[in-house]
């Protein structure tokens, strides 16, 4: 069971490692005839850059990306696309320690015992948060072709610690999350936000919290039930994104407080279309899109990587030490993960647009 390639149709295809030559993806099944913005791919992947703000990770990376393969004239062919980044900014020594002293949160432990010690731990090797910057090339593609279908992909912060947002209009949360080094559309909230990040990393600690993401103007039918249902694409997907532990649809847990009166989404008629009053549903029923809002939320714990002393075991000698880390590590991993959730909910809808007749193989104009 290949366990690096993601998709049936547009499928993609993550490589590489934090530390070593470079990072990039294949995507194969990229309909013919979309004419690449490059500029749009180089916004998108600066979005999730390391190094922008005090807030996160100090590592500075260009990230300046080349298109090796499948796009011709600046048009794509058909033909497997691969995009790469050359890594740059790299100092493996800080990592020396995490060979043999695991990092209490983090992949270490368990990737040393199932590769027995040949994993790449340089950065985290294949498990480092570096590697999403793969999934962002291939949304910033998968965005690229679901605009031609009038679909938007937003996603956006609603919480930070117990910091939590107010509910914001689409169109606010559009205009404003970018102006905030949180991505959180409510200004008040996102202040204290940026706020409670610099605080817990000055304690040497690190925070958590929650990401919206909303697709807009989706099609009914998205969603091949039972096995590959939008809901479990979207899920796996999701879970693809290192930190992320959690995922609700709609009105998520809380439907186990509602009556079926209450939870259940009237549809009503507006100008011809059908519509629903409510959506508890978060625009999905039976795993397929109904046409409202696909809304969904992702739950992303804290860094693993913190200044803080914590008790671990040192695999040489088997005893119980407390490892003290140095190193760049995001005191927060939610305002770059924002962008990593957009692409890879970008990348399933266009993985099911495809298989359901939605977006062609060819783009004839
Ligand atoms: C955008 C992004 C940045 C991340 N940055 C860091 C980091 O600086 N330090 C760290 O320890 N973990 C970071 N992580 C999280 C780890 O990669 C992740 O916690 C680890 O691989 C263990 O996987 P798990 O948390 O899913 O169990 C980041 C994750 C993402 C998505």
């Amino acid at each position: 069971m290949p366990a690096n390639i993601l998709g049936k149709n547009f499928k993609i295809i993550s490589f590489g490692e934090s530390h070593g030559e470079c990072v990039g993806v294949v995507i194969e099944g990229c309909p013919a005839g979309l004419k690449i913005d490059l500029d749009q791919i180089q916004k998108e992947i600066d979005k999730r850059k390391p190094g922008q703000s005090a807030l996160t990770t100090q590592r500075k990376e260009e990230d300046k990306f080349k298109i090796l393969s499948g796009v011709f004239n600046g048009i794509t062919t058909g033909a497997p696309i691969c995009l790469a980044v050359f890594n740059k900014d790299v100092d493996s020594s800080k990592y020396e320690i995490i060979k043999k002293i695991p990092r209490p949160g983090h992949s270490d432990l368990p990737a040393f015992f199932k590769y027995n010690g040949f994993n790449d731990w340089r950065g985290g090797g294949r498990f480092s948060g570096r590697m999403t910057l793969n999934y962002v090339f291939a949304g910033a593609i998968a965005k690229q072709i679901l605009e031609k279908s009038g679909i938007e992909v937003l996603a956006h912060t609603i919480q930070i610690g117990k910091i939590k947002a107010e509910k914001q209009k689409n169109e606010d949360i559009r205009k404003n999350k970018e102006r905030t080094l949180v991505r959180c559309a409510d200004l008040k909230a996102a202040e204290k936000m940026e706020n409670l990040i610099l605080e817990i990393k000055e304690q040497g600690d690190s925070v958590g919290g929650i990401i919206e993401c909303l697709i807009l103007n989706p099609p009914v039918g998205l969603g091949e039930p039972v096995f590959n249902s939008l809901e479990s694409e979207l899920a796996k997907a999701m879970f693809s994104i290192p930190a992320v532990k959690g995922i609700d649809f709609g009105a998520g847990f809380g439907v186990a407080e509602l009556k079926g009166s209450e939870n259940n989404d009237e549809f009503f008629l507006e100008q011809g279309k059908i519509s629903t009053k409510t959506n508890n549903s978060g625009g999905i029923l039976g795993g397929i899109s109904n046409g409202m809002p696909i809304v969904f939320r992702i739950a992303v714990k804290p860094t693993p990587s913190i200044a803080k002393p914590q008790q671990t075991i040192n695999l040489e000698t088997k005893k119980q030490e407390y490892l003290k880390l140095e190193g760049r590590h995001d005191p927060c991993i939610i305002p770059r993960a924002v962008p990593v959730m957009e692409s890879m909910a970008a990348v399933v809808l266009t993985d099911l647009g495809i298989s359901g007749g939605f977006i062609p193989k060819v783009f004839r104009k």
